[in-house]
């Protein structure tokens, strides 16, 4: 092992990095759905189940998820790569990007945000609570619905081989995970 340095503070998050990332839709009061790409994203309780996703307050996305207490948690593949990086540098504010991207809506099964068909798993979240933590707000989901393609969600698990799903490294990098199980 090489000798250990510190690491900058604007760069310190990317040791966190890759991380799993997600494309969260919403939709506000003006009825306009969003989609925004995300890497911060975590499960928080399994029993009642919850996520929470941290969203700054400067993204479109938040007014939508602040107006209407919903969003979707979709989740990607390296087939919509572009898509996934135009989410993540366009603004709801200004573009509609599902046209942007051609993105399919699908109507959500429990929430008014709309679900994207070219994603391979869905999981509809009303708002359980959020917090503020610094430059970011943490909206905690109560999944109140999740459906998943079972072509690739088997036994309980992505099967890595067939389900491309997109860490993201830093800048427009990212990195698929291998598709090899270890036994511990
Ligand atoms: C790979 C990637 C990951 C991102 N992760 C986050 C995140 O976790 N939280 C966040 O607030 N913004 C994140 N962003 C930035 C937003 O996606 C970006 O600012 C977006 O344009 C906001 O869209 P909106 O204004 O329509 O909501 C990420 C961008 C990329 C490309």
């Amino acid at each position: 092992m090489s000798a250990k340095n510190p690491i900058n503070t604007s760069l310190v998050t990317r040791l966190l990095h890759p991380m799993h990332t997600v494309l969260v839709s919403s939709v506000g009061s003006t009825g306009k759905p969003n989609i925004i790409t995300i890497a911060w994203v975590m499960p928080t309780s399994a029993n009642p189940p919850l996520l929470a996703v941290s969203i700054a307050p400067t993204r479109h996305t938040h007014t939508n998820i602040e107006e209407s207490g919903e969003f979707i948690v979709n989740i990607p593949t390296l087939e919509i790569l572009q898509a996934v990086y135009a989410c993540g540098s366009l603004t709801g504010r200004s573009f509609d990007k599902f046209k942007k991207t051609n993105l399919t809506p699908l109507p959500g099964k429990k929430v008014k945000a709309p679900a994207i068909r070219e994603c391979i798993a869905h999981l509809e979240c009303e708002l359980d609570g959020q917090f503020i933590t610094g430059d970011h707000t943490l909206f905690v989901g109560k999944i109140v619905e999740a459906y998943a393609d079972m072509g690739v969600f088997i036994d309980g698990g992505y099967e890595l081989k067939k389900a491309h799903l997109l860490y993201h490294s830093g800048g427009n990098n990212f990195v698929l995970m291998e598709p090899k199980i270890y036994k511990a």
